[in-house]
Parts: structure tokens; sequence; C-alpha cells
């Protein structure tokens, strides 16, 4: 018997509930796959992705970060830094990482396990769903806080993101509602770099809206209001969306390997590493595109330039030749044995990563404390379907 072709479709509800047997297929069948329908590539193994995410000059993310606007082979309408290849991403990287310094970050902290906690102790005790009654909430509050965007804006903020987010299965491109999110959200943090431009305060605006480089040729650098608008966007989806899926599969994963519970019930400090094990085995970022800048030879297999190649990091994740039994969630597991590729890899290495981390672990530490002993409803489970992201938007839990 002949075996069916492999089919990679990143918009289709297979792929939404799980492509773990799929990106296995793609690994040892199809490492360079190629996708007729839609014109593009997806690189799966773990060495492949890995060179590539480090290979800026190759796979190039000025043309976008999602299919639909890297096939349209324009420059993206907006400036962000995940759009952008060095040298220009270097500038802009020096610029914002003055605001996400390892001391501003853990300056947080407080606010942070403030933040979790209020809306943790809003769920009820008995039973309540990790995602909408939880994880949904307190990341985009803890991006928008550091920003400086009033209280009562807030989940305005993550509303927006989602809508700009969610796609239907089939779905390739944005929605009108999307787009007119994502403008309204463009149009509040004008609006926000205006007034802190007037009257500085403590927040991140502020910060951005002062922060300096000083150039090669002595000049210095500063941001202009729609770089500051475009990095603020790029913060909403990309510090909410994620902890929060993280969040929800971490209890999903949990509830599968009581053990590993157990084990963190046991020992607290074993925490760092289970968020560690978390991003490689259910990350929540399953890949990023690029666009190929030349021909590439691989496999036996040619790429030409110009065209859309996924980077699936998640497939990656569990590869053999990468992690001794890829497919065994383990927090106990050498993580010396292959990148961690969940935050990303090379210049574009996720900026928030320390944030991430710590909101994760303060999260994980609070579940441990209300629920030692809980079972997930799985019948009234539900993931999302979304760009880039994977993960669950219903997670209910009754606890024991
Ligand atoms: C578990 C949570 C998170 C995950 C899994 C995650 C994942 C990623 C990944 C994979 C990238 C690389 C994108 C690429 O190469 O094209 C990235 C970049 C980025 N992330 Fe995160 N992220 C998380 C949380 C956050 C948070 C909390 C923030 C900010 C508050 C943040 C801000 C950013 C920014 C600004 C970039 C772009 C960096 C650059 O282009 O130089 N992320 N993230």
């Amino acid at each position: 018997m002949t075996k069916s072709q492999v089919v990679f479709d990143p918009f289709s509800e297979e792929y939404f509930n799980g492509p773990w047997d799929i990106y296995r297929r793609m690994r040892e069948e199809t490492p360079v796959y190629y996708n007729e329908a839609e014109d593009f590539y997806a690189l799966s193994r773990h060495e492949d992705v890995s060179a590539a995410y480090k290979d800026f000059a190759t796979y190039s993310s000025a043309y976008g970060l999602d299919l639909a606007m890297v096939r349209s082979g324009e420059p993206p309408p907006m400036k962000m830094i995940i759009l952008m290849d060095p040298p220009e991403h270097r500038h802009m990287r020096s610029l914002v990482n003055k605001v996400f310094t390892p001391r501003a970050i853990e300056a947080m902290r407080p606010m942070v396990t403030e933040t979790i906690d209020r809306y943790l102790s809003a769920a009820d005790p008995t039973g309540f769903d990790v995602v909408q009654d939880f994880s949904a909430y307190f990341p985009v509050d803890i991006i928008t806080t550091m920003l400086g965007v009033p209280e009562d804006k807030r989940q305005q903020v993550r509303e927006w993101v989602d809508t700009s987010l969610h796609r239907e299965p089939g779905q390739i491109e944005m929605s009108d509602e999307g787009m007119a999110a994502i403008a309204e959200a463009m149009g509040l943090y004008f609006q926000l770099i205006q007034e802190r431009r007037n009257e500085p305060q403590d927040d991140m605006f502020s910060r951005l809206v002062a922060a300096e480089i000083q150039r090669e040729d002595g000049g210095v650098e500063s941001l202009e209001d729609f770089e500051i608008a475009g990095f603020a966007t790029l913060l909403g989806g990309a510090g909410a969306e994620t902890v929060t899926k993280l969040v929800g599969n971490a209890v999903v994963e949990f509830a599968r390997h009581p053990e590993q519970w157990q084990k963190l019930l046991d020992d607290r400090s074993k925490i760092p590493a289970a968020v560690e094990e978390l991003l490689r085995y259910e990350p929540p970022v399953h890949y990023n595109v690029r666009r190929s800048m030349r021909e590439v030879h691989l496999h036996g297999v040619t790429i030409p330039e110009g065209k859309p190649v996924f980077l699936l990091q998640a497939s990656a994740h569990r590869d053999p030749d990468a992690f001794t039994d890829p497919d065994t969630f383990d927090i106990d597991r050498d993580r010396t044995e292959a990148q961690n590729l969940g935050f990303g890899y090379g210049v574009h290495s996720c900026l928030g990563a320390a944030l991430a981390r710590m909101e994760t672990a303060i999260a994980l530490e609070r579940l441990l404390d209300r629920m030692p002993r809980y079972e997930v409803l799985w019948n009234q489970c539900e993931r999302v379907a979304m760009q880039n992201v994977a993960g669950w938007s219903h997670v209910p839990v009754r606890v024991l």
C-alpha cells in the first residue's frame, strides 16, 4: 500500500487540533516541505529550523511574519521590530532593549504578582476556566500597565488583539474586523504617546519617547511616534496571547501527566524547568514565517528566491535527533541536549522572554497553591484557531 501524501495546511481544522503526527511525517518524509496549493515551503527538523532562525540574510523577516504578508511580496505597511532585518533591526533592538533590561523586568515582579493574584482570587475556588477566567486576562493587563495604558482601556486592548489574530479554518488573510481593531489600537497608542511627550510619566511609553542611541556617525537616534505605536501594537499581541496559551497548555499537560504536577508540588524549585519543558513540548508559537532571499538547496529540494518559508519550531522540538524521547513530557529532562526554540532564536529571539518566564512561573506557583489536585473537564475544552499561536481557549477545571 502506498502512503498518502503529507499535507501541512496551517489553516485547517486538523492542524488547529494538534499537528504532531503531521510534523513527524514532514520530518521523516519531506524535511523541505512544499505546499503547491499555497506555494510555500516549510522546514521541520531541528537542525534546519535552528539554522534558518540564525540565518537572517537568507531567511528575511522584512516581508512579514505570516503567509499572507510574505507571499504578497510587499514590505509590510507597519514598522515593527519583528519585521526588520539587520542593520535596521539592530538599531531598533538597541533602543527597545533600554526599556526591557533584566533590572526593569525584575522591578515589575510585585506588579506582576499582584495582577496574577487579583485575577486568580476572583475565580471560583471550586472550579473555573483556567483560560477564560484567568490566563486570558492577566498578561494583557501586565503589558498594558507597563506601557501606561489607562486601566479602563486595558481589556479593550485584549479584545482588539484577539480580533486581529482570529482565523476561521481556511482563512489566511486578516479580516476587515481585524484591520479595524489594529487601527483602533494604534489610534489609542498615538494619543497616549502624544500625552507622554507633553507630560512624561513613570511608564514604558514615556521611556520609549526618551530612549536614544548613539549612531556610528556620532548622531543620536530616537523613536518616532509611529514606531512606538507599532511597537506597542506588537507588544499587545506578543505579550498577551502567548502567555495566555502557555498557562492554558500547562494546566492541560499537567492534568495529562499528574506525576509531573506532583514533582512540582514536592519541589517548587522545579518551576523554571517546568516552564522550559512546556515551551518545548507545547509551545504557544508553532512557527514563524520568513521569505527566502536567495535560492536554497536543502535535502535535494530547491527553494527559489522570494518564497514564504515556515520555520516549524514546534516540530523541531519533537525531533528525535535533537531531544531524547521528544514526545515525552518530562520537566526533569536534560535541557542541554538541544536549543529550545520556544522563544525563537537568533536576532529576533523574544524580547519579552524574561517577563514571560516570570509571569508563567508565578502563575504556576499560584495554581499549585490553588489546585494541588484538579481535573480538567475534557468535554468542555476548546482550542483556538489563530495565526501562529496554538493552544486552548477554554480549559475548565474542577478543584478536587
Ligand atoms: C510564552 C510567551 C512568549 C512566547 C512563546 C514568545 C515567543 C516569541 C517568538 C517565537 C519570537 C520570535 C519571532 C521571530 O523570530 O519572528 C518572539 C519575539 C518577540 N517577542 Fe515574544 N513570546 C512570548 C512572550 C512575550 C512577551 C511577554 C513579550 C513582551 C512583553 C514579547 C515580545 C516579543 C517581541 C517584541 C519580539 C520581537 C523581537 C525582535 O524582533 O527582535 N514576547 N517571541
